[in-house]
């Protein structure tokens, strides 16, 4: 079956102009391999930097790879013309995690939620208006919020509207990019759980991009993590969690506050490594780094459909005592849950 999103060998690099010396170029993402079914969600998580931002601007056509391509059901997304690319507006969206920068601080959050519709002529003013008011239900935004403007909201109901805004047009896939980073855990909390109920109701697939590990068992159906531009580890969430298979993801794993994995699980304080060359990228700062993985680069091993690693030496699955890296995910996942029973 054609997946509704597909990245092949997508590579992206940036030109950094320097006073007085060449330009030099940056590889931000570095022949990526992906896919999204519908429906889907994928968690790409990974380091500051680490190009996941990079990752969802392409795969939404915001920015054009440098390398390789995305498609959208099958087509090149370089292939859309000019209507065609606002028509595609439609069906892909993007939640970042700032939503006081992505809404106009002067306007009636109703009508920033409406015009979507309006700019894609899909309604007039009045339909606009009331469909705006059903989605303002469906992400729990109370009828008398409608006319304010977003100074007057808390930080979560802006994060609403504008998940809201991004769900008018009935998307078949959008990116969440940290889209609750900024919120305090309670909210965060609250906001996942709409995400997750959306999904359920509204059937799109999602690329939810975050640093932080805790927040992802809740919503991902798959993980992908990436370092310094490149995937080293890609698999069901579930199994990730239980039995991560690349150094970086343990250690990932390792540094969520109050997770029983060995202090011997993080990473090195070394320096990090972005000279595109031979070797592996982590070899400096790897807690398990052999000779071989200075000299050659791991090739992305397919462990199983779905389940792809890069590294010399994959991590045994762990003993019983260090699974409880779960646990330390466990917290905010525990606090959905109880807060849906007070609801
Ligand atoms: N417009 C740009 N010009 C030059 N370099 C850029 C630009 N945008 C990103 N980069 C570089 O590309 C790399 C990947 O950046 P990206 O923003 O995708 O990372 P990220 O994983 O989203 O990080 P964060 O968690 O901090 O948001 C970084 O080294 C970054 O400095
Ligand atoms: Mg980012």
């Amino acid at each position: 079956m054609t997946p509704l999103i597909r990245a092949e060998a997508l590579s992206h690099s940036y030109k950094t102009r320097r006073f007085l010396r060449p330009n030099l170029s940056h590889m931000a993402l570095d022949g990526i391999d992906l896919s999204l079914a519908a429906g889907e969600t994928l968690a790409v998580v990974g380091e500051s930097g680490s190009g996941k931002s990079t990752l969802g601007r392409m795969l939404l056509g915001i920015e054009r790879p440098t390398g390789g391509r995305v498609s959208y059901e099958g087509r090149d997304l370089s292939s859309f013309g000019p209507a065609e690319a606002l028509r595609l507006t439609q069906d892909l969206q993007m939640v970042f995690q700032n939503p006081s920068a992505a809404l106009d601080p002067r306007l009636a959050v109703i009508s920033q939620i409406a015009e979507p519709l309006l700019i894609h002529k899909l309604a007039g003013l009045a339909e606009a208006r009331s469909r705006a008011a059903e989605m303002m239900e469906r992400v729990g935004l109370p009828p008398p919020l409608a006319n304010r403007t977003p100074k007057l909201l808390s930080g979560g109901q802006r994060q609403r509207v504008v998940i809201a805004r991004a769900l008018m047009t009935g998307p078949r896939f959008v990116v969440f990019d940290e889209a609750v980073s900024a919120l305090d855990v309670s909210v965060q909390a609250q906001i996942l759980e709409l995400i997750r109920s959306l999904r359920r109701s509204g059937g799109f697939a999602s690329l939810f991009i975050t640093h932080d590990l805790r927040v992802v068992r809740h919503v991902a159906d798959r993980v992908a993590v990436l370092y310094l531009g490149r995937l080293v580890e890609e698999g069901p969430a579930r199994q990730i969690f239980a039995a991560p298979g690349h150094p970086y993801t343990r250690a990932l794993l390792a540094a969520i506050p109050g997770s029983p994995l060995p202090r011997a699980a993080r990473l090195h304080a070394g320096e990090i490594r972005r000279e595109v060359g031979l070797g592996c990228a982590l070899v400096s700062r790897c807690p398990v780094a052999s000779a071989l993985c200075a000299q050659l680069t791991p090739p992305l091993v397919r462990l199983a459909p779905g389940r792809r690693l890069t590294c010399h030496h994959p991590l045994p699955r762990p003993a019983p005592r260090a699974q409880g890296a779960e646990a330390a995910t466990a917290g905010l996942v525990h606090s959905v849950a109880s807060q849906e029973e007070s609801a």
